[in-house]
């Protein structure tokens, strides 16, 4: 196990806290020695403690309030009470009041290290414990990917064939398609799916505050460090990290990040150990990074160490025919979790549905099947019922020209337009030119003079 146990000691008698944060230290724990019983409250609050040591008898706050607090707020942190010698009832007292055991002052060392090393075996079992059993939760929860289109096969042939390895994985794929999803997926089909899945967002948190999520801090490494703080990194050991938004990393964190990567060892912010992990790494991301490392906001060996295995995520619109199977499922699963009655949409309703765009991919389309099961007063829902972006061509192209650059040349954007439309047409036509003209509303005679215009061939 290469996390160490953080334990925390509260006693009102300074002699008693350095003669303790001595012993506890040189058995190798972290420790936290504090004299005041509320601020070691508060410092419960923001860090993460496996195990408490608190004193019976202090001013303001007793040992006993400790006790109560801990249990209400953190149960699962084992708290071993010292009592003064001679006060057994006292003892007997805080044992019914779920004190994980007492030690009488004055204590032998042995006698202190065998009740803080059961109490720290019990704190790792718990926590194993709750990770096992969030992974399940998780596990027939939300890993199910629904579509049956050759692309989204081709994904779950990839997630197959990638989980029973460590390889890192690359998932790109726009906003919405199921990049998180598909981390999990991976996660909860390998061997390590015991293990936690971790998922650090890159975009959400300032560079430094990233870097100690990422690794940790120790104790002191910078002001407001009022503790030594287990990184994002050791929390995923035996298990999966999922690092979204990489494209979001800073040059420095690159560089760091390459090292974790290749040596799958690092060291907390401002600390001196290594820490070595078991980690499996996917990692995800909506920009162009091929594109980045030639800009050179990227490192090119950073990229090849994540880009093991690549699996690109299609966006919903090059494969509608999972539309009404998405639908279908979300109707279900959206009644099922809100007590709702399902509702079916109209044929017409579900023509507008499956010719959509979908920007916002998968996770639109769920917003849009939820405001309309909230919304819609009867169990049908019609097209009239759909918001007004799918229903109305006009607010359609107003999103689509949104997409464009303000600065463009006019004509050749919209001959590129077109160009774009016929081709899309034909796709949709299966190349069966008639087809095509029809969609378009032109004649054939017009689509094929402007086939020839474009250079578009066949397939
Ligand atoms: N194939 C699918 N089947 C069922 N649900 C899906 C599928 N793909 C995505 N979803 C659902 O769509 C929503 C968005 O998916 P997810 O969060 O994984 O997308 P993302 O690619 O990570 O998006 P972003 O780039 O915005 O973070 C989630 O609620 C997810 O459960
Ligand atoms: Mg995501």
């Amino acid at each position: 196990m290469s996390e160490t146990t953080h334990i925390l000691v509260i006693d009102d008698e300074k002699n008693y806290l350095l003669v303790l944060e001595a012993l506890l230290t040189d058995a190798g724990y972290a420790v936290t020695a504090l004299n005041d019983p509320e601020t070691a409250l508060a410092f419960l609050e923001e860090s993460e403690v496996d195990v408490v040591i608190t004193d019976m008898k202090m001013p303001r706050v007793t040992g006993r309030e400790v006790l109560e607090r801990v249990k209400k707020t953190w149960p699962h942190i084992p708290v071993c009470i010292m009592t003064a010698f001679g006060s057994i009832e006292g003892a007997v007292d805080v044992m019914k009041y779920g004190a994980f055991d007492y030690i009488t002052k004055p204590f032998s060392n042995d006698e202190l290290l065998l009740s803080v090393q059961n109490a720290a075996e019990l704190s790792r079992v718990h926590r194993q414990y709750r990770a096992l059993r969030a992974n399940l939760e998780e596990r027939y929860g939300t890993h199910q990917i629904i579509g049956r289109s050759k692309a989204i096969r081709e994904v779950l042939d990839m997630v197959d064939r990638a989980a029973p390895s460590r390889s890192t994985v690359l998932i790109t794929g726009e906003s919405g398609t199921g990049k998180e999803l598909v981390a999990r997926a991976i996660h909860f089909s390998s061997p390590r799916n015991s293990g936690p899945f971790v998922s650090v967002n890159c975009m959400a948190l300032n560079p430094g505050v990233l870097e100690s999520e990422l690794f940790g801090h120790e104790k002191g490494s910078f002001t407001g460090a009022m503790a030594m703080r287990r990184g994002r990194f050791e929390q995923a050991d035996g298990g999966t990290l999922f690092l979204d938004e990489i494209g979001e990393l800073t040059p420095e964190l690159q560089v760091k990040l390459l090292r974790v990567l290749q040596e799958r060892r690092f060291e907390r912010v401002g600390g001196g150990d290594e820490i070595e992990v078991d980690i499996r790494v996917v990692a995800a991301t909506n920009k162009d990074l091929q594109k980045e490392v030639e800009n050179g906001t990227f490192r090119e060996d950073l990229y090849y160490r994540l880009n093991v295995v690549h699996v690109a995520l299609p966006p919903l619109r090059e494969r509608r025919e999972d539309i009404p199977l998405l639908v279908g499922h979300f109707v279900e699963k959206l009644a099922r979790d809100n007590g709702m009655k399902p509702k079916t949409f109209t044929p017409e309703a579900h023509d507008y549905l499956t010719g959509y765009e979908w920007p916002g991919n998968i996770r639109q389309l769920q917003n849009v099947v939820e405001r309309c099961l909230v919304l819609v007063a009867s169990d049908t829902v019609g097209v009239d019922d759909l918001p007004p972006e799918i229903r109305d061509e006009e607010s359609q192209l107003k999103s689509a020209v949104d997409l464009l650059p303000v600065r463009l040349d006019l004509a050749d954007t919209l001959e590129k337009i077109e160009a774009a439309l016929i081709r899309r047409a034909l796709v949709r036509a299966e190349f069966v030119q008639v087809k095509a003209a029809e969609l378009l509303g032109i004649s054939k005679s017009l689509l094929q003079y402007k086939l020839k215009k474009y250079g578009i061939t066949g397939h």
